[in-house]
């Protein structure tokens, strides 16, 4: 049978540092080194206590569905967690375990997007974002940011952009691929505003663990009626276990159990115990020891690239990367990073996975890799400019 691919298939972009890896790999099984800096998971293993937990779990045979919105006793520790880190309250039955960011992209969206409604968003972004609107059949509107804005929607952003078609305003804060934030004053103008307008406020906090030097609000602090994606992807060293999570309002936590109980029935049971480990003391201690890590990474990495005459118009604060402007040395990005890895063995990510804005000239450079690890790179791209 011919295949007919459905047509919200159209505009579903694929990772173009995807062509990018799979040379690497080529270049790898031809005894070549490469170093990796566009990977966007940390480099370090999830917590060994947490694979055993997980394990223990899993030899007790105990691995059936749970309920659909998750173990109560891990939307407990997450609502702790609300209430130790945010001085929020957020009661358990607002809280959905999910498999991954992803996963809650998926009933956030599908909860509350009608068809042809628009999300809006920053460009740069992650480029996800943009697919799963699409798979709601809405329309992401993007808004072009910069360093004036900190690579960040604002409140006025938003109203210049809103429209009688518009359902909300989706703000990742640190950004992906920008690790900048979004400044308190301005997530609370937002939040009020979209509130103000009727609309849905998605906050994407999955890099919220890591911030450096400053913490990080959460959209909750500012009222009740945002939807929170968070994950155990990035901070808690879990990319590959699936499982994430979500905050709806109250006035969505019916819908959300229908539909999660339609597209998933429930997440990975052995990831879910595995999430309940992660929150234990001693792992949060392993866990702020890696971000101390991860600071030192960004100076180290920040100060290098500027010395080699990289543009970086705002010190990111937070999550793995640095969203460089390489217009000084190029006019085409994608092409740059296909060079940089073919003469030199260094891997990046070039702008074009982000959006269209200026893309040609940045490239995201994420720093899983170790300061000792860097230092080689940087000698690389050093030679190679
Ligand atoms: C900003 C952002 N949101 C969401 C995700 C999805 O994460 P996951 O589904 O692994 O939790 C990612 C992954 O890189 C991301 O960078």
């Amino acid at each position: 049978m011919k295949s007919v691919v459905a047509r919200r298939m159209d505009g579903f972009s694929a990772f173009y540092v995807m062509e990018l890896l799979q040379r690497a790999k080529q270049l790898e099984a031809q005894g070549k080194d490469i170093i990796h800096m566009e990977i966007g998971e940390p480099d370090f293993p999830t917590p060994p206590d947490v694979i055993e937990k997980a394990m223990r779990h899993i030899q007790t045979g105990n691995v059936k569905y749970t309920a659909a919105a998750g173990l109560l006793a891990l939307r407990e520790k997450v609502s702790e967690h609300y209430l130790k880190n945010y001085q929020v309250e957020v009661s358990p039955q607002r809280i959905f375990i999910t498999p991954g960011a992803s996963g809650a992209f998926l009933l956030a969206l599908g909860v509350s997007l009608n068809p042809d409604e628009a999300v809006i968003m920053a460009d740069p972004c992650y480029p996800c974002n943009h697919n799963f609107v699409r798979l709601m059949a809405g329309r992401a509107i993007f808004v072009n940011v910069d360093g004036e804005t900190d690579y960040q929607l604002s409140a006025q952003l938003i109203e210049a952009n809103w429209t009688k078609k518009t359902k909300g305003a989706l703000i990742a804060s640190p950004s992906n691929p920008t690790g900048t934030l979004i400044s308190d004053k301005e997530l609370e103008r937002s939040v009020n505003l979209v509130d103000s307008l009727g609309g849905c406020f998605y906050s994407d906090e999955i890099y919220h663990g890591l911030v450096y030097g400053k913490k990080a609000r959460s959209a909750l602090e500012f009222g009740d009626n945002a939807f929170v994606i968070n994950s155990f992807s990035k901070y808690f060293g879990m990319t590959g276990w699936r499982i994430g999570w979500l905050v709806v309002p109250d006035s969505y936590i019916n819908a959300t159990e229908r539909l999660a109980q339609n597209i998933f029935i429930s997440t990975a049971t052995h990831s879910q115990y595995a999430a309940l480990a992660a929150f234990d003391a001693e792992n949060i201690a392993e866990l702020e020891s890696r971000k101390v890590e991860f600071e030192k990474r960004r100076d180290f990495l920040y100060s290098q690239l500027i010395r080699l005459g990289f543009k970086i118009s705002v010190k990111p604060e937070g999550a793995f990367y640095i969203y460089a402007d390489c217009s000084r040395f190029t006019k085409d990005s994608f092409q740059f990073a296909k060079d940089l890895l073919e003469q030199q063995g260094v891997a990046v990510t070039p702008g074009k996975d982000f959006g269209n804005n200026r893309e040609n000239c940045y490239i995201r450079f994420a720093y899983t890799a170790s300061i000792a690890k860097m230092t080689v790179a940087i000698e690389r791209l050093e030679k190679f400019l």
